[in-house]
């Protein structure tokens, strides 16, 4: 198969869309509609997607990917009132809506008879999205559909947070690819199963904890923070798998700027060693020959590039990456769950 890959101007840029952009996405809402896979950017990271309501379309999601097909996919709508259409929402839905909604938050709730299992992985339930950027919603709105979508890599990679990174793993794979830029937050949507009126929290985002204890009190499931022993079952069957996962073996290191300048320099000689680490830490590596790859100075700024670093860490040829243990306030227990996976829950406690 043969992939179009259509760069979006205006709209991408914040402006209405122009005849071009027009012409893109209503080409992409016909591949869409007609069954076909269109992979587009969101503020969170690029979707890979289909039509939500045609279990054959969303098979070639699963293949394309090379997912499993009990890990269920969220779907994407382009107005608040829509969910209704698709699952059975609450009170906590419409307050979380309000405050939230666009944006990256995914709420889980029983879903309608409309949506195919093969969408939910055979759950009863079903995740429900409504993204803030202006191309995405737009292709939705288009498309006058819902829209299946996981993130757009194979599986087991880092999601793609550009569009060369869809093009890396989906060329040949799918009909089209969006390209509106790199993804403003770069890690996935916060996910809260809500069904019971409760909202537990499945997977950590943008919308932060202590966004969402504004609203209402928070559980966090434990596959959030924690390795679960064999028998454990995480609440979102994704959260389970090994993902994010470089070749090279990635160790998060615990311990104060002195200690870990201290380990740094006592490794470095041992072999090829490679960091990830904040433009203010990059001095710890002063002295050394580790390969440094660096994201800017906030957890915001690690959100944003940490994947795009992942897929460049094998590139380095390293024996071993090292890379700070975040904080877990704010974003930062979203870069916390992400990393701590990548490193396979490997923590190196230098104090
Ligand atoms: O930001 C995002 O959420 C991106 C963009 C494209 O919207 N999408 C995304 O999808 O990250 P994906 O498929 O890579 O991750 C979805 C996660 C998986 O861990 C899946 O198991 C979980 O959501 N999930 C989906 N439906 C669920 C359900 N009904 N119950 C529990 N977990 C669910
Ligand atoms: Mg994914």
């Amino acid at each position: 198969m043969k992939t179009e890959f259509c760069k979006i101007g205006a709209l991408a840029q914040g402006r209405a869309p122009d005849a071009s952009d027009a012409e893109i996405l209503d080409r992409a809402a016909a591949i869409l509609r007609s069954g076909g896979l269109v992979a587009f950017p969101t503020e969170t990271v690029y979707g890979l997607g289909a039509n939500a309501l045609d279990a054959e379309a969303a098979k070639k999601i699963y293949a394309a990917k090379g997912r499993p097909s009990d890990n269920p996919l969220i779907i994407h709508i382009a107005d608040v009132a829509d969910a209704d259409k698709y699952c059975y929402t609450n009170e906590l839905y419409r307050e979380l809506a309000a405050r939230f909604l666009p944006g990256p938050l995914t709420v889980i709730l029983k879903k309608r008879d409309v949506i195919p299992l093969t969408v939910t992985g055979g759950l009863d339930t079903v995740a429900v999205r409504l993204p803030s950027d202006p191309t995405a919603r737009e292709l939705i709105r288009r498309a006058g559909i819902p829209i299946a979508a996981p993130s757009a890599n194979r599986s087991g990679k880092p999601s793609p947070t550009k569009a060369e990174h869809v093009l890396e793993d989906m060329d040949g794979r799918i009909e089209m690819i969006i390209d509106g830029g790199e993804c403003k937050i770069g890690l996935e949507s916060t996910i809260v199963s809500i069904s019971d009126g409760h909202l537990n929290l499945l997977r950590p985002g943008g919308i932060t904890v202590e966004m969402l204890e504004e609203v209402c009190p928070v559980s966090i499931d434990k596959a959030v923070t924690e390795k679960l022993s064999d028998g454990e079952r995480p609440l979102a069957p994704g959260m389970k798998y090994r993902h994010y996962a470089p070749d090279t073996k990635v160790v998060l290191l615990d311990g104060s700027d002195a200690e870990v300048a201290d380990y740094i320099k006592r490794n470095a000689p041992n072999g090829k060693i490679g960091l990830i680490l904040s433009d203010n830490d990059a001095h710890l590596a002063a002295g050394t020959d580790a390969k440094l790859l660096t994201f800017g100075d906030s957890d915001i700024d690690e959100a944003h590039s940490l994947f795009a670093l992942l897929r460049e860490v094998d590139r380095l040829g390293c024996d071993v990456i090292y890379a700070r243990l975040p904080d877990k306030q704010g974003i930062g227990l979203a870069v916390y769950n992400r990393i701590l996976k990548a490193a396979g829950y490997e923590i190196l406690r230098l104090g």
